[in-house]
């Protein structure tokens, strides 16, 4: 290749967004036609797709029997904040964060909730040491940061017999990743991400820890109805049957169903793992040789294998920010990449969505359009 000789090959599908991510392959509005419209959540036909979409999650997961799933409003940050708020303050409290989502719940402990916590931050492209965490705290912390592309690489660090409960933000995870669900006692995430669904619904799981803290702890601030998981100091079980808080779109849950029977057609979890991994592949196997492009992820160990980001290392770029912003820019412009520029809070780079729903020979297709798109902003700036 020239300089600045366009790529033979575009993806075929351009979708890189990291949330809501590319739909499934060969996605269309059609595959919904199943969805009760009109009808009543609490209807039959509503319940059954319902506790049919908790089932579905267990079955392609590998959730255990013993933990219960439950759908709730607001999306990851509704279930994230939901556990936050009614199961933390029982005993001392951690608070990890390596990027701008775990930051947020930084903010909810400490400024929100007003919790004397001990709060351990990584810059972005680590994640904090895991062994100096003392998970007889309560400890809050985010599996994959899907703005700084690092991820735990393991639940090893976690003792099984620690004393708090573990509360992890999954969502970038969920579906890409190996999550040890006997290391985790509260795990939430959202159908946009890794199955490529909707928005407004996010997932709370809760292991026994969790729903005997819940049954014999009552938070000192008040909570809002659509916080409430118990009545009584008991667990409200419909929840996690199906029997949401508040009224669920059914169309989004039928999308998701969607979601959950491509994913079990193609072998169920390890499937998706391995569509993930291969994608993450693709783009650090097209970096690994080129001086001016790097993993923002400092270790491989904890390099996120679906939010890869990206940083330029080329000592001429002159404005480092303003150059990666044209870089995507010019990357959307030609229709090869949307939404493939780094977080706005996050150090200036290119994020590419590998997650599950993306085709690696698209991500393949990709990469040399990274570099002529590098190459004509280079010469341009
Ligand atoms: C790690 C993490 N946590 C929370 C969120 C918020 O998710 P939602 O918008 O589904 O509430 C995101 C969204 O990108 C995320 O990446």
């Amino acid at each position: 290749m020239t300089d600045h000789a366009i790529p033979a090959a575009r993806p075929e599908n351009p979708r890189f967004s990291s949330g809501p991510c590319a739909k499934i392959p060969h996605y269309s509005l059609d595959m919904l036609s199943d969805a009760p419209l009109g009808r009543s959540h609490r209807a039959a036909v509503g319940k059954s797709k319902l506790a049919e979409a908790i089932d579905l999650t267990r079955a392609v997961l590998g959730v255990p029997e013993d933990y219960r799933i439950g759908i709730v409003p607001g999306s990851d940050t509704g279930a994230v904040e939901m556990a936050m708020w009614t199961l933390l303050g029982a005993r001392p409290v951690e608070m990890l964060a390596w990027e701008s989502f775990g930051e947020g719940w930084v903010t909810d402990a400490v400024k929100q909730l007003k919790l004397d916590a001990t709060v351990r931050k990584a810059d972005y492209g680590r994640i904090v040491d895991l062994t100096q965490v003392d998970f007889d705290k309560d400890v809050v912390f985010t599996w994959n940061g899907t703005t700084s592309g690092v991820r735990v690489p393991n639940g090893d660090a976690i003792p099984a017999d620690r004393a708090g409960l573990t509360i992890c933000d999954a969502t970038s995870a969920a579906f890409a990743m190996d999550l040890p669900w006997d290391k985790l006692d509260v795990v939430t995430f959202s159908w946009q991400k890794v199955l490529g669904g909707e928005g407004a619904h996010g997932v709370l799981i809760l292991s026994p820890r969790a729903v005997e803290r819940l049954e014999s702890y009552t938070p000192a601030w008040p909570l809002p109805k659509i916080f409430r998981l118990t009545k009584g100091g008991k667990l409200i079980e419909g929840i996690f049957k199906g029997e949401t808080i508040n009224t669920p779109s059914m169309l989004a849950v039928e999308d998701y169903l969607v979601a959950l029977k491509w994913a079990q057609s193609l072998g169920g979890l390890s499937a998706l793992i391995a569509r993930a991994d291969a994608n993450a592949a693709a783009v650090r196997d097209f970096i690994a040789d080129k001086d001016w492009i790097a993993d923002l992820a400092e270790d491989p160990a904890t390099g996120s294998t679906t939010s890869v980001c990206l940083k330029f290392t080329d000592p001429a770029i002159k404005d480092g920010a303003a150059f990666a912003k044209a870089v995507a820019k010019r990357l959307e412009k030609e229709g090869v990449a949307l939404d493939a520029g780094a977080y706005r809070d996050a150090p200036a780079g290119l994020r590419i969505w590998c997650g599950s729903t993306v085709e690696t020979a698209d991500v393949a297709a990709l990469m040399p359009w990274v570099e002529w798109a590098y190459r004509a902003e280079l010469a341009a700036q």
